[in-house]
């Protein structure tokens, strides 16, 4: 994906300088050729290896029209979870059936929006959206298929703001046999659901497959408790996403198949001794998806030296387009692109624009001496940058462009002042 030629940094054959002239910046980069390799890691480990599989893409670390058409060439499911990343799904015309809608607090509005168009299956994160979701499907004389997102009561080893499998956790429902069984037998015994089984989503960025394998166990038994319980064979399980990427050194990301095989082995023979149907297994990637396959090209402008102490190479973007090292010390790597062979004999932290001291981007960020207009290129921003960009101080939302074999294609146009001010009224 990346190569290094005349001191200048290339993502699939593109010239990253080339690019930012071409587009401005900041900028996000995304190689298709990546993102689709990607998907085959998932497709030989999972989906064709194992039969009665899919997996739907969490569109959430990366929601654009051309994501969606991209996954429905592929042949892959979507997951969404807002009214909005339903709405880009239908505007890309993508099948309406191969859509799972997940999230804690969906609006009357957005499952209105799931219903009227017959999407592939909900997941209900909580008793109280059951007994709504079934109230509405009444309303419009509908049935929808559901599963039920249960929190397995286990901790990932990851970031505390992105783990989701605890107890207390505002997602999912409750193990408490007060809650969980009293929810399935509603489920199966409603007119309106067709109950299709379970979903867990317990972290992400994980790099050791111990949290989905012990949340599994949760699932096993509830397979066991439901056919024993209700007569009822769970039809479906999905076991989330959460799938490692590198973003620096620090990063040992282990492949698909050692989150995916422990899982399928034990499920079927747990399926086989314990004389349950072997329900149709799905999973729900995001990050492992796009999160390498995209970097982001900023111009290096102001640079602070305060001596004895450090010094700030400040960037023409930030918190804005790149969220999460300020919101939870996310680390990344980079590279001066066009500086790419010189030697790093300088470190400096890379700020932002943003009137907020945790605007930083990367720390202790070792380069050649940065100079006013050189192009930064930082790695592995492909997840959860682009679609948690804000207008903070009123600053646009950078263009995307999708790179392939020496050719380049603006997927979004970058923000003007006048889109920022659109909304607004005198
Ligand atoms: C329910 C659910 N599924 C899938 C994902 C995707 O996670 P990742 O991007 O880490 O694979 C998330 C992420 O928050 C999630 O909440």
């Amino acid at each position: 994906m990346f190569e290094i030629k005349n001191n200048e940094l290339f993502i699939d054959q593109c010239s990253t300088i080339e690019l930012a002239k071409k587009y401005d910046t900041p900028l996000y980069v995304y190689s298709e050729n990546k993102i689709v390799e990607n998907l085959k890691e998932i497709k030989d480990a999972f989906i064709n290896k194992y039969p009665n599989t899919h997996a739907a893409y969490a569109c959430k670390a990366f929601c654009t029209l051309y994501m969606c058409k991209l996954m429905e060439q592929e042949g892959f499911w979507l997951d969404v979870v807002s009214g909005g990343e339903l709405y880009t799904a239908i505007k890309a015309g993508f099948p309406m059936e191969h859509i799972e809608f997940n999230g804690n607090n969906k609006t009357r509005a957005e499952l209105e929006l799931a219903l009227d168009n017959n999407i592939g299956r909900i997941v209900v994160d909580n008793v109280s959206e059951l007994y709504f979701l079934e109230k509405l499907c009444v309303e419009k004389n509908t049935t929808t298929k559901i599963l039920f997102r249960i929190t397995p009561n286990v901790s990932a080893d990851t970031h505390e703001y992105i783990t989701t499998g605890k107890k207390d956790s505002k997602f999912g429902i409750p193990l408490d046999d007060e809650i969980v069984y009293p929810a399935i037998k509603y489920a199966i015994d409603s007119e309106v659901f067709d109950f299709l089984g379970f979903h867990f989503h317990v972290g992400s960025q994980l790099h050791d497959n111990s949290t989905h394998v012990a949340a599994l166990e949760v699932i096993l038994n509830l397979l066991k408790d439901t056919k024993e319980k209700f007569g009822y064979d769970v039809k479906d399980f999905n076991m989330g996403g959460g799938f490692g990427i590198k973003y620096t050194d620090a990063d040992k990301p282990i492949p698909i198949s050692e989150f995916v095989d422990p899982v399928m082995e034990k499920l079927i023979s747990f399926c086989e001794e314990n004389n349950l149907k072997m329900p149709a297994v799905s999973m729900e990637p995001g990050r492992f998806i796009v999160g390498e396959a995209g970097i982001q090209l900023y111009t290096i402008g102001n640079i602070k030296e305060i001596p004895g102490i450090r010094t700030y190479a400040a960037v023409d973007g930030g918190m804005t387009d790149n969220v999460r090292p300020g919101l939870y010390g996310a680390k990344y790597e980079g590279l001066i692109a066009n500086k790419a062979e010189e030697e790093k004999d300088a470190t400096v932290y890379i700020s932002g624009k943003c009137c907020e001291s945790t605007d930083i981007i990367i720390k202790d960020f070792k380069c050649p001496q940065p100079e006013f207009g050189d192009i930064l290129a930082v790695f592995s921003t492909g997840a959860y940058g682009y679609s948690m960009a804000n207008n903070y101080n009123k600053n646009p939302i950078p263009a995307v462009v999708v790179v392939k074999d020496g050719e380049s294609k603006l997927i979004v146009k970058r923000q003007s002042y006048d889109d920022m001010i659109m909304n607004e009224v005198l």
